[in-house]
């Protein structure tokens, strides 16, 4: 106790704390409210503005009306209703596979899944299933800037593991054949979400046909933004969904909710409601909640000019923040990263963002590498282009005042 103490008295004093802003609004509007004042939002996730629609809200309150609160159970107890098994449904036919299976949290999605995956072996022993061949031990290859989901989910399952530098198929490649004749599972961010970047999936799903491999895809952040339907990163380059490949996802982001899934196929989806523990052994999303993304995905279907109008201020905001001189990285995808370096420099220009009305968070190490600290904009449908121009017009200031940009 005395050591977490004093941890967190020097966190204290080097200002380290990340600020997190109450809000007495909707998180996700792009005006929110904080203390009083009114602050333009340039963090959240709701990419296509579905969190507050009022057509997501009527759903919720019907289902509220029908369901209560709580789902009061896990799944395979006592929390699974119609709208859960209407959402899955519904997210299969989303990302092309033959089922999904949602998870209280993306988060406990990739852990479940991955802890799943590297469990079979001992669970067919324990259970008394014998199979008819004798699995060899998973290897999870990993690319090193996966999301700490990823890297937890392999932790917890204590499964062997290989990183790979940051998309690089030449390392993939290696860690590939130095583990060849193991069961081999390729995990990837397909959307990274500090770095906005999107993975190289068609050679990546080459390289995993080639080796014999599955691949987990953590579409997070794709999923309802990307590609001509929305369908997320596979339809974003043109692949078919293939039961090789193992689509992850959140309701939290695109859909405005909360929730995770995984799409795949049957045999899948059946096997990690029974092997995944972040399924088994945690209370079901509330009802109201599943009825509130079913809603927001009908929505996002409906009308695909939220998902043009969110790339297009993407690409506004991240062209005129380049002509103002800054580093911004990543690209085609709502996530804005714009690299300051230093922790000092990024905490005084958000800080100032902050002052001008503007919430634009920085992120430091261990979000990210150390001296790779940015400030991260994440852009929705409903910001207006108005929006981003006083954006731009306070980065410029700013970035000048604190000498980040040449004066
Ligand atoms: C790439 C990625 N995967 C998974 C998650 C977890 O999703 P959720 O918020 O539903 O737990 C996130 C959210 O931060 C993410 O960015």
């Amino acid at each position: 106790m005395q050591a977490v103490s004093q941890f967190m008295g020097l966190v204290d004093e080097a200002g380290a704390m990340p600020p997190a802003p109450t809000m007495s609004s909707a998180t996700s509007d792009p005006v929110a409210l904080i203390d009083g004042r009114e602050v333009l939002v340039f963090c959240s996730s709701n990419y296509l503005g579905l969190a507050t629609h009022p057509e997501v809200k009527r759903a919720v309150k019907d289902a509220v009306d029908v369901y209560g609160l709580g789902a009061n159970g896990s799944r395979l107890i006592s929390g699974t209703t119609d709208v859960h098994v209407a959402l899955e449904e519904s997210t299969a036919r989303l990302k092309g596979s033959e089922a999904a299976i949602s998870f209280p949290t993306g988060f406990m999605a990739s852990t479940g899944a991955i802890g799943g995956l590297a469990y079979l072996p001992f669970f067919a022993r324990m259970t008394g299933f014998a199979l008819d061949e004798r699995l060899p031990e998973m290897v999870v290859v990993s690319d090193a800037l996966n999301h700490a989901s990823i890297i937890e989910g392999r932790e917890a399952a204590r499964a062997r593991h290989a990183t790979y530098a940051h998309c690089d198929m030449r390392s993939l490649e290696e860690k590939l054949a130095a583990h060849s004749g193991r069961r081999l599972l390729i995990v990837t961010d397909a959307v990274f979400s500090m770095d906005g970047d999107i993975a190289p999936v068609p050679e990546i799903v080459a390289l995993a046909r080639a080796y014999g491999a599955q691949v987990l895809l953590d579409d997070a952040h794709g999923t309802g933004v990307l590609g001509r339907s929305g369908k997320g990163t596979l339809e974003h380059f043109g692949i078919e969904p293939a039961d090789d490949i193992l689509q992850m996802g959140t309701y939290s982001k695109a859909f405005g909710a909360l929730g995770g899934f995984v799409a795949a196929d049957a045999a899948t989806t059946d096997y990690l409601r029974i092997a995944a523990r972040s399924y088994m052994f945690s209370g079901a999303v509330p009802a109201c909640v599943a009825a509130g993304a079913l809603k927001a995905m009908e929505i996002a279907e409906r009308e695909p000019q939220r998902r043009v109008r969110v790339l297009r201020h993407r690409d506004y905001l991240a062209h005129g923040l380049r002509e103002l001189g800054f580093t911004v990285i990543g690209d085609g995808t709502p996530i804005i990263p714009i690299l300051i370096g230093d922790d000092r420099a990024g905490m005084e220009l958000s800080d100032e963002l902050y002052a001008r009305g503007l919430l634009a968070p920085c992120v430091r190490w261990p979000a990210v590498g150390r001296g790779e600290t940015r400030i991260r904009l994440t852009l929705t449908a409903d910001h207006e282009r108005e929006h981003l121009d006083v954006l731009l017009d306070a980065f410029g200031t700013a970035g000048r005042r604190l000498g980040i940009l040449p004066q």
